[in-house]
This record gives structure tokens, C-alpha cells and sequence, in this order.
């Protein structure tokens, strides 16, 4: 018998998280391209290919400044025409932290996750804490880590991007420039880190498949929501009573 069926994505909230996925890689595939400095490069031949796949330097930065205003511009048509309807009830969704009981679960669940349930009794029994993993909400507290800085640091990216752009017409001063520049790298090395754990966490690690066909069809089995996002399927069944 299939599962019971939970709804959890649009499927215009699919459509832009794999929108900002595919620009997110080719982005940083042709960012890393554009670092040509044998000094600050860990893989050397990679601006060598991507010249030659563009066509030399100049086309390969033209694709990447196209790419990105695509990505920002996209972030910005999404965000003024679904403003009240998606973006602030996501940001209110990934601000509302209970320290106590998403503290609790960082511990629990990172201890699950690493030496597993029987360790994490016999460690809990020995610090005085609950093994229970505690009930998360539409997001874990580990996503809303995750999706701030994704979400905050994609505006500083996309800002110190424009600002470079600007540069290169001589709107935008050097000294301006030089800060955009080395902010831009942080901010992507930053987001970048977390993104290795988002993949791993969302596609990778046992027993979170749902969570990534559901970006795909939107929907996931009752029995892993209750087991994942407890305090979320508890608000759905209270919103249809
Ligand atoms: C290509 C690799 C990626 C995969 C496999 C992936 C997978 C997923 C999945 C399965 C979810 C849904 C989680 C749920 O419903 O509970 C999700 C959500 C999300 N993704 Fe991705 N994602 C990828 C790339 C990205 C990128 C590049 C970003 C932004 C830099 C991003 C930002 C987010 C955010 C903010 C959420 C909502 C909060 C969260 O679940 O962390 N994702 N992703």
C-alpha cells in the first residue's frame, strides 16, 4: 500500500530552488575558472579548459556576469511577486529558533548521526540529557543553519558581484571594488561549506530520500514528516480541523 502523502513544495518553489541550484554550479564552476592566479588556484588547468570552452577570458567572465544577473535577477521577480505569499513566511519559518529544545536537537541528532542511537543513550544517561531527539518543525534547526546564510549571502554575493560590474564601466571606485572583490570570494567560500553539508544532509544521508524526492514531486510519506518535522504535520492536521 503507498503512503499517505504529505504536501511540503510548490512547484514553483521546486522550480526555484533547482533554478538557483543550476546557477549556483555554474557559477561556481566558472568563478573558480575566472581565478587564474597559480598562487590562490588549487586546480590549474580547469581556467586553461574553460578558455578554451569560452573562447578566451573576456567571453568566460561575460557568461559568469550573465549568469549571475540571471540568478539575482530572478531571486528579485520571485521575491516582489511572492513576497507575502512565500518569502516572509520562509523567513519567518528559518528565524524562529526555541534554543532549549533546537540546542538539544543539534546535540542529539549530531550524536545519532555520528556513533548512532545506542551511543547516543549511553552518553545522554552519562551527561544527564534526554536521548530523545527532539520535534522539529517544517524545517530542523540544522536547515535553518544552513538556509540563513544561503539566504543572506546570497544578497552579498549578488551585491558585490553588481558592484564589480559596475567597476568595469567606471561606476564603482577601486578602493569600493577591491572590498567587493574579496567579500565576494568569502561570502561564496562560506556559503560554499555549508552547501557541502546541505548536499550531503538533503540527498546523501540515510534515510533523508524523502526529503529529496519531495523536491522533486513535491510531496512526502506522512510516516517520515512525523518522524522528521513532527511539529509541522501537527500544525497541517490542526490547520484542516
Ligand atoms: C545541487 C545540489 C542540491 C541538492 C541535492 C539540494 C537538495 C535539497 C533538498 C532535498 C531540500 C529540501 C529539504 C526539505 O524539504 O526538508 C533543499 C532545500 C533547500 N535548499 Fe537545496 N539542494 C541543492 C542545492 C542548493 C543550493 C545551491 C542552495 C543555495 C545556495 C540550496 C538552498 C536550499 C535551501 C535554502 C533550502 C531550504 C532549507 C533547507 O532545507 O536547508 N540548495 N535542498
Amino acid at each position: 500500500m503507498t503512503p499517505t502523502q504529505i504536501h511540503r513544495h510548490t512547484r514553483l518553489s521546486i522550480f526555484m530552488h533547482w533554478f538557483n541550484a543550476g546557477c549556483w554550479i555554474f557559477l561556481l564552476l566558472t568563478g573558480l575558472g575566472l581565478i587564474q592566479n597559480n598562487d590562490l588556484q588549487p586546480f590549474t588547468a580547469w581556467p586553461v579548459m574553460l578558455r578554451q570552452i569560452f573562447g578566451g577570458g573576456a567571453n568566460l567572465l561575460l557568461a559568469h556576469e550573465i549568469a549571475g544577473s540571471v540568478w539575482a535577477g530572478g531571486f528579485l521577480i520571485y521575491g516582489i511577486f511572492r513576497l507575502k505569499s512565500d518569502v516572509i513566511s520562509f523567513i519567518r519559518e528559518i528565524f524562529t529558533v526555541d534554543l532549549k529544545r533546537d540546542g538539544l536537537w543539534l546535540v542529539t541528532k549530531g550524536i545519532q548521526m555520528t556513533l548512532g542511537y545506542k551511543m547516543l543513550g549511553i552518553i545522554a544517561g552519562k551527561f544527564g540529557f534526554s536521548p530523545r531527539i527532539p520535534d522539529q518543525g517544517f524545517y530542523n534547526v540544522g536547515q535553518k543553519i544552513f538556509a540563513i546564510p544561503a539566504v543572506f549571502g546570497g544578497m552579498v554575493i549578488a551585491a558585490s558581484g553588481i558592484i564589480m560590474i559596475l567597476s568595469q564601466v567606471g561606476m564603482a571606485g577601486n578602493e569600493l571594488v577591491q572590498w567587493a572583490i574579496l567579500i565576494h570570494f568569502i561570502t561564496v567560500g562560506l556559503v560554499f561549506a555549508g552547501l557541502l553539508i546541505h548536499v550531503f544532509m538533503a540527498s546523501i544521508a540515510a534515510g533523508e530520500q524523502p526529503a529529496f524526492v519531495s523536491m522533486f514531486t513535491g510531496t512526502v510519506p506522512e510516516d517520515y514528516a512525523l518522524h522528521h518535522h513532527k511539529l509541522w504535520v501537527d500544525e497541517v492536521k490542526n490547520s484542516k480541523r
